[in-house]
């Protein structure tokens, strides 16, 4: 393969250091070779000439539900004119789900990883848990393996309306049956652990099971009100608290005593109209963050990580370079993985080049599409 040198780079964050100024890049095959300023630069087969924009690791999205079908507007619509949203409304995107043939399923998944590629994110997480048969289930994470290697399998959504006088027998189905038929095609485990969903002993018990199967945990905790959720998730060294809406101190303390980051996901707020989490808080206590989008169809229908980062900015008390952080490392270490989320010799050439000359832009041009082009293991997937 060619070596390719990214010249003239305005502004280039490895997110190793400080960003550089009049920096280049060189790329080998699928892995970044070489940082340094452009004076430097060696020479290579081939040159992109970045035209003095900014150059940023991709961002990594570790926490998308992709596996749908249908949509909630109305949902929407009526929250904003005052409803109340409930973890309820997930059983109507169940319906359409299990209604939905394969290639309906695939195609909405395909489109909606089209937008996060072209918005930035070279790395993404696909949940199951729109399905809640084992059938559906299976489906969802075998389809969500075409597209990513970090497939989750999130059977304990919510307990689905058949179930409804057997809670019991449902939880023994996801932490039997269905957990084994899922295991093959998925890496994580999670549970929504929250009012109108799982408790903590359930989570737990769930948690467990996957941890037997090989499947590391993540869990939705503490997004509609505080609960066991944190607490269980550094209990069983989940890999990310995903929300984190509601903590008391005995919360913060856990997770900064812990290597569970702590996912935020301000699209849910936004979408919700809820108050944000306070990552000023956790950031301080010494707690790893991440940001991602929690795209799904009913609390946060966007796969727009720039916006994630605006909104962490401006509503959550996160400076710009520790939102860009939280989106492209953060996102990283919430699953585990030290190749994604900088640009260092040996990374993965995940990244983009935006239409602005700092990295800053990102935040301060909110609603702007500044993500120029967008490279994954060194090939561009943005044009030719
Ligand atoms: O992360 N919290 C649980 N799951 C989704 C909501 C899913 C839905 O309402 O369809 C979330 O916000
Ligand atoms: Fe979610």
């Amino acid at each position: 393969m060619p070596s390719v040198l990214f010249d003239n780079i305005g502004e280039l964050l490895t997110n190793a250091g400080d960003p550089l100024s009049d920096a280049a890049m060189v790329v080998d095959g699928d892995l970044v070779a070489w940082t340094g300023p452009a004076a430097a630069a060696p020479d290579c087969d081939e040159r992109v000439d970045c035209g003095g924009a900014a150059v940023l690791p991709g961002f990594v999205d570790s926490h998308a539900h992709l596996m749908f079908a249908g949509d909630r507007a109305a949902e929407f619509a009526a929250r904003m004119a005052g409803e109340r949203y409930a973890a309820g409304g997930i059983r109507t995107t169940v319906s359409a789900t299990r209604d939905a043939d394969d290639e309906t399923l695939f195609r909405n998944a395909q489109r909606l990883v089209g937008e996060l590629i072209r918005s930035g994110t070279t790395t993404f997480e696909i949940k199951s848990g729109y399905g809640l048969t084992v059938r559906d289930e299976a489906r969802s994470l075998a389809l969500a393996r075409k597209f990513t290697d970090e497939t989750t399998f999130l059977g304990a959504h919510v307990v689905p309306a058949e179930y409804a006088d057997d809670r019991a027998g449902y939880v023994e189905l996801v932490a039997g049956q269905m957990l084994q038929e899922c295991a093959p095609n998925a890496r994580w485990i999670d549970v929504f652990c929250d009012a109108g969903a799982f408790d903590g002993d359930e989570t737990r018990g769930i948690l467990q099971a996957g941890l037997d199967a090989g499947l590391t945990p993540r869990v939705h905790a503490n997004q509609l009100q505080h609960g066991p959720g944190v607490q269980v998730a550094v209990e069983v060294g989940a890999a990310s608290a995903d929300h984190c809406t509601h903590l008391n101190a005995a919360d913060v303390d856990a997770l900064a005593g812990s290597s569970t980051v702590a996912t935020l996901l301000p699209g849910a707020e936004f979408s919700t109209r809820s108050p944000y989490p306070d990552a000023r808080r956790l950031l301080d206590a010494g707690v790893t963050v991440a940001l991602a989008t929690d795209c799904n169809p009913g609390t946060s229908y966007t796969t727009s990580m720039p916006l994630c980062i605006a909104l962490a900015v401006r509503e959550m008390g996160m400076t710009v370079p520790e939102a860009v952080r939280a989106a492209t490392l953060g996102g990283a270490a919430a699953l585990r993985r030290d190749d994604v989320g900088r640009l260092v010799p040996g990374a993965r050439a995940d990244l983009m080049l935006l239409n602005a000359p700092s990295y800053l832009h990102l935040a301060y041009r909110p609603g702007v599409d500044l993500v120029d082009r967008v490279w994954r293991g060194g090939q561009e997937v943005t044009r030719g």
